[in-house]
């Protein structure tokens, strides 16, 4: 038996290419239920050894190459420095939605098993952090909460067959691909019972009723009371999804709150509620909406020192990047305390619901590079981490029961049982896969306008750089760490991670 299990580790650690398919918008990698690629594994490096994968628009799926640096000196184009440290890497991930689920279930058990390794097993990227909706959210099936008929004591309080069948097996899975401790869960709700509301209604306009916060803060700890009964801890919980939706009206399921609510929400219900309770221990995260209203958070609702009291960090959303600059992360900082920036939910393909886009682009390598952009962006503002949306969704983008259907990085065909792997899961993999959690920030620069660098030193002592070509040309590259150097040659169009070992 002990042999017959060296084997098997021994063969899921083969080397698996992609298969790859292109369309106009670029390539992405076919995989089925005996066929998908793998992470070709890390060497064993030794002393000024590195190792350099590379995904690019022309060839996805992590080609690896190796060489030595030594300490001659070049005309260095780009320098890593390991003197100046920033942030603690928390992880990256993405969000264990309804339609997550749905798409996964709607595999073969063998392709359903290729397609959590790829997110979450050590042949895969690894993914290190998971949020998790409270209840429903637009992508679902309809507006469902857990106690949708008014119940003042939450008694008939119960998870939903969305909970048993899409997201607790998921989880469960996931888990034990990446040896339990390893995955961090954030929770975040969308919208309150319907009869807590002043509108009756999941989505629109609408605010949970000042007299029952208490009462919607006893459902949080309901919710992680039962998710624990199913082997389910969680690390973190945000204050609420994008409470701006229900102030300006969207169709996604939501509970809108005001600076002044949200101050009140969490300063007399759900931080006490919280902190009372045996969940104490979790990081409890604002705002979980636009980086493009952090004004509003710093001025009106980070100026209360009692909420800031409740908080552990901000989380940001992606969706209006484009007209805000990163410098907007830094206006979390409070005096005195040190919160941590989150980037907890992105994706491409949301301007569909306006009819400007196609929810799918399949193989868009231009959404890959909209990641790129963002997670460069956030983690030179001291990000820890970048979640992702919905980890899978079907060929149209959902099932999404408002109609807000979006892209993925990876879409779903259950017909043909497969699932296709796009340049966006190349893109996060480029960090989740090797930017392991614990790695720190250093500093690098590079010259070259058209090459953006990140570099972190990881808990195992190795360096990692994440180059990204955003060039039409392919280019060589000399790079300095330390007092060693060397020549890369990155493809046109290619996200690029260095390893590389300064142990003698
Ligand atoms: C999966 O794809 C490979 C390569 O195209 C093919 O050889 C294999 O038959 C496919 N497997 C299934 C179950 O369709
Ligand atoms: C690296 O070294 C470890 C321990 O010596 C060994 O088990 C592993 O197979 C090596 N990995 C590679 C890719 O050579
Ligand atoms: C550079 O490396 C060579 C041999 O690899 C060694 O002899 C030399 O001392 C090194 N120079 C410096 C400045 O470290
Ligand atoms: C615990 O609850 C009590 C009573 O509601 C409250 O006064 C106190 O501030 C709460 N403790 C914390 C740490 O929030
Ligand atoms: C994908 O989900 C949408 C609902 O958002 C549904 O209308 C469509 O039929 C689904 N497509 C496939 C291929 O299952
Ligand atoms: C980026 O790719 C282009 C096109 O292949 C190449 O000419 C250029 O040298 C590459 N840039 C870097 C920094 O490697």
């Amino acid at each position: 038996m002990k042999l017959l299990a060296f084997f098997l580790i021994v063969s899921t650690r083969a080397d698996i290419p992609c298969l790859q398919s292109t369309t106009a918008s670029g390539p992405y990698c076919v995989c089925n239920a005996t066929h998908c690629d793998s992470v070709p594994p890390l060497l064993n490096l030794t002393y000024s050894e590195y190792q350099l994968y590379s995904s690019s628009k022309e060839n996805l799926g992590f080609q690896s190459t190796q060489g030595k640096f030594s300490n001659v000196t070049l005309a260095n184009e780009v320098l890593v420095s390991l003197k100046t440290h920033y942030q603690k890497i928390l992880g990256f991930g993405g969000a264990f939605t309804d339609s997550t689920g749905i798409n996964i279930d709607s595999l073969s058990n063998k392709c359903q098993s290729l397609l959590l390794e790829s997110y979450f097993g050590s042949t895969g990227i690894g993914y290190s952090v998971g949020r998790v909706p409270i209840g429903g959210t637009d992508f679902s099936l309809k507006g469902y909460s857990y106690c949708d008929k008014q119940d003042d004591s939450l008694d008939s309080f119960a998870l939903q067959e969305e909970d048993f069948k899409y997201k607790v097996p998921l989880i469960q899975r996931a888990l034990e691909l990446r040896g339990g401790g390893n995955l961090k869960l954030f929770a975040s709700a969308w919208s309150a019972p319907v009869w807590m509301k002043n509108t009756d209604k999941y989505n629109g306009f609408g605010k949970v009723v000042p007299k029952y916060y208490q009462l919607w803060a006893k459902y949080y700890l309901k919710f992680f009371e039962e998710y624990e009964k199913q082997g389910v801890a969680f690390w973190g919980v945000t204050s609420q999804n994008e409470p701006i939706d229900g102030l300006i009206g969207t169709t996604v399921p939501n509970n809108g709150f005001d600076s002044e609510e949200m101050k009140n929400w969490i300063k007399e219900a759900l931080g006490p509620a919280i902190r009372n309770s045996t969940f104490k221990n979790l990081k409890i995260i604002l705002h979980d909406d636009q980086r493009l209203l952090l004004p509003l958070l710093k001025t009106l609702v980070l100026t209360d020192e009692e909420v800031v009291k409740y908080a552990d960090g901000v989380g940001v959303h992606f969706y209006t990047d484009f007209f805000v600059p990163g410098s907007f992360l830094d206006l979390v900082e409070v005096e005195g305390k040190s919160l941590f920036r989150l980037a907890t939910e992105g994706c491409a393909g949301s301007a569909h619901i306006f009819g400007l886009t196609e929810a799918v682009d399949l193989g868009s390598w231009s959404r890959a590079e909209t990641y790129l952009s963002s997670i460069f962006t956030d983690l030179k503002h001291d990000v820890i981490g970048w979640v992702d949306w919905n980890m899978a969704l079907n060929r149209s983008g959902g099932p999404n029961w408002i109609r807000n259907e979006v892209d993925s990085p990876i879409i779903v065909d259950s017909e043909k049982d497969e699932f296709y792997k796009q340049p966006m899961f190349y893109a996060l993999g480029h960090f989740s896969k090797f930017v392991v959690p614990g790695s720190v920030r250093i500093g690098s620069e590079s010259v070259l306008s058209d090459l953006e660098v990140l570099s972190f030193l990881r808990p195992d002592g190795k360096i990692v750089v994440v180059l990204w070509n955003k060039s039409n040309e392919a280019k060589s590259v000399n790079l300095a760490v330390d007092n060693l150097a060397g020549n890369l040659n990155l493809p046109a169009k290619s996200i690029n991670t260095l390893l590389l070992s300064l142990y003698k």
